[in-house]
């Protein structure tokens, strides 16, 4: 299966992924009359992840936790993933898919008909998403950029390990970087700059009036933390933390 993997899929772009189902099982015949919806749902496995926390910390919005059945995370107690994608064509046993956030490998347990008379409620509550909505509405105010360290970094992290907190570090950046505690912003010691907190991640920047630079990111963690087996468990972007600490090792730990 070929999937890249984003937060929630978005129609507009041109993507095509392919779910290819086992042969020998007669899962041709299963697909008879799907053709027809434009549309179909994923049962999907975050296989690649371990362990889950019961408050996790979505991309959207302030930097809140969230209990993690209020959300979307990939860090669920039973890892089931469940996407909305685009149908465009079946060949065979091949599903031709529109955009989709599974990433490549990813096992998909089931495939249902999008029903729109059933599955839509345009006028359901969205919560804590709604009061996000209500406040992305104000404009930002800063102007964010990212140095060319930082950059690359951000560019390997979204090619290695599908993990992109660009945007809502920019979207927590451009509205206010002062230092604030529920806001995870601290000056760096010892030097001009500052750092903030973004999911498992951290970001340091410069800011020069309404301009706020990105010099580098780093791993939440400590490696000594990160090493350890029993205070690590469950802890999200573990893997790639460590990674990192390895493609990067210069950096503060
Ligand atoms: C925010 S989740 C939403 C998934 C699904 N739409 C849902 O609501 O259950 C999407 C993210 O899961 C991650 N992901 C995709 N496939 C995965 C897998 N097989 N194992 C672990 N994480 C995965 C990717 O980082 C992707 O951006």
């Amino acid at each position: 299966m070929k999937f890249q993997a984003r937060h929630q899929p978005l129609d507009d772009e041109p993507e095509r992924n392919v779910l290819e189902l086992e042969p020998g099982n007669n899962f041709e015949q299963a697909l008879h009359d799907l053709a027809g919806f434009s549309r179909v749902w994923l049962v999907w496995w975050f296989h690649r992840n371990e362990g889950w926390r019961p408050h996790v910390m979505p991309p959207r919005g302030p930097a809140k936790r969230r209990g993690v059945f209020a959300t979307r995370s990939p860090h669920r107690p039973n890892p089931l993933g469940l996407t909305p994608v685009q149908l465009i064509e079946i060949k065979g046993r091949k599903l031709i898919l529109g955009a989709c956030d599974l990433v490549e490998g990813t096992p998909v347990f089931d495939i249902k008909p999008y029903i729109p008379a059933y599955d839509a409620f345009p006028a359901a509550k969205a919560g804590w998403i709604d009061e996000v909505d209500v406040a992305m509405e104000t404009p930002a105010e800063y102007h964010v950029v990212f140095a060319t360290l930082a950059e690359n970094q951000a560019a390997w992290l979204q090619q290695e390990w599908r993990i992109d907190f660009r945007p809502r570090l920019v979207e927590l950046l451009a509205r206010d970087p002062t230092p604030h505690r529920t806001r995870r912003i601290t000056s760096r010691r010892g030097t001009a700059s500052f750092v903030i907190g973004c999911g498992a991640w951290r970001a340091v920047f410069d800011l020069n009036e309404r301009a706020v630079t990105v010099q580098s990111l780093e791993p939440g963690y400590p490696q000594r933390f990160l090493n350890d087996p029993v205070r690590a468990e469950g802890l999200p972007d573990r893997e790639a933390q460590l990674a990192f600490l390895q493609r990067w090792p210069e950096m503060p730990r």
